[in-house]
């Protein structure tokens, strides 16, 4: 019971959960800008990109600020997650915002860095005089690697910023009575239908990868964790098991998915209709007939 519901189960639920409507939503305007630059299905194509741009105006933002908070859960809970996630070796008051390194795990330094100052401690603290604590506090043996969460945080906001980006021009060209006369947007929110997609895998490889080596943080490592009665030939059984039924589901499924979206609501709806045959549901009229005065029929 406690591990589940454990000090970041309100924040990861709330992210994880914004996360799937952004994400759905993102697919959805990238439909609608589909159908309205292919001319067909127009109506449906701007309702959709209206409706939900408007959706993602709360929702993005809102998942920034969600974001903010569950890093400074993770900071209390988690540290050394949160100090690979920065590439943080050295505890200090003051440090900077790291944009871009190659972090060396051997030589405990990163390489190649760019690094905004004092921003650090101002966005995982909100002071910009807060302590945040370096890998060099942990055991070698009880920290994460470095690069993976700290490539795949960054993929994770840059596609929040990118998100963010693209509601607020699209915000702006609504204001100004252009939200479907420009091609640009349209061709960018297209391309950006699956963003959310790459936003969640991202997350979920930094919250994955930044808990190890433990399953139960501080308890359990995970080569702890590992059924004593399971043999490698079992999971590698099991591992291509899972690999042959996903390899057929999502090909299918895309192609299926694919398929509703070049036929678009309208004509979809069009040839579902079944032409039925039969006795008609209501009297035939017949044809409207002139009488001249005097004529008898
Ligand atoms: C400025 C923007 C964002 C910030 C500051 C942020 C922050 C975070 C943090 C700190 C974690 C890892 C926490 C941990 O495991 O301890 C995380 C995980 C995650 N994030 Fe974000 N995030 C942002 C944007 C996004 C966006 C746009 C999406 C997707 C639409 C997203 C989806 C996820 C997912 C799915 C996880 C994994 C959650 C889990 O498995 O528990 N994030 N995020």
């Amino acid at each position: 019971f406690k591990v589940v519901f454990n000090p970041s189960f309100p924040y990861r639920l709330a992210h994880t959960v914004v996360a799937f409507f952004v994400t759905t939503g993102f697919v959805v305007m990238g439909v609608g800008a589909y159908l309205m630059r292919r001319g067909r299905s127009v109506e449906e194509g701007r309702t959709m990109l209206s409706m939900t741009l408007w959706l993602l105006t709360v929702l993005v933002p809102l998942q920034m600020f969600i974001g903010d908070q569950h890093g400074l859960n993770t900071r209390d809970h988690q540290p050394a997650k949160l100090a690979a996630i920065e590439a943080r070796w050295e505890t200090a008051r003051q440090v900077p915002l790291t944009l871009f390194a190659i972090p060396d795990d051997k030589a405990e330094r990163n390489l190649f860095a760019i690094d905004l100052p004092w921003l650090g401690s101002l966005v995982l603290t909100h002071e910009l005089d807060g302590e945040v604590k370096g890998l060099k506090d942990f055991p070698a043996d009880q920290r994460p690697p470095v690069a993976i969460p700290f490539f795949a945080f960054r993929i994770m906001v840059g596609c929040g910023i990118l998100m963010l980006g693209l509601v607020l021009v699209g915000g702006w060209l609504r204001w100004r009575g252009r939200l479907d006369a420009s091609p640009a947007f349209l061709s960018i929110t297209q391309i950006a239908a699956p963003i959310g997609f790459v936003a969640v895998i991202a997350g979920w490889i930094t919250t994955e990868v930044g808990r190890q080596p433990w399953t139960v943080y501080g308890l359990l490592r995970t080569a702890d964790s590992v059924t004593p009665s399971l043999t490698g030939f079992d999971v590698m059984l099991s591992l291509i098991g899972y690999v042959a039924v996903y390899l057929i589901i999502y090909p299918v499924g895309l192609f299926l998915m694919l398929r509703i979206v070049r036929k678009g609501p309208a004509i979809a709806a069009e040839i579902d209709v079944e032409i039925e045959g039969g006795r008609p549901g209501a009297p035939v009229r017949a044809g409207a007939v002139e009488l001249r005065e005097g004529e008898v029929r």
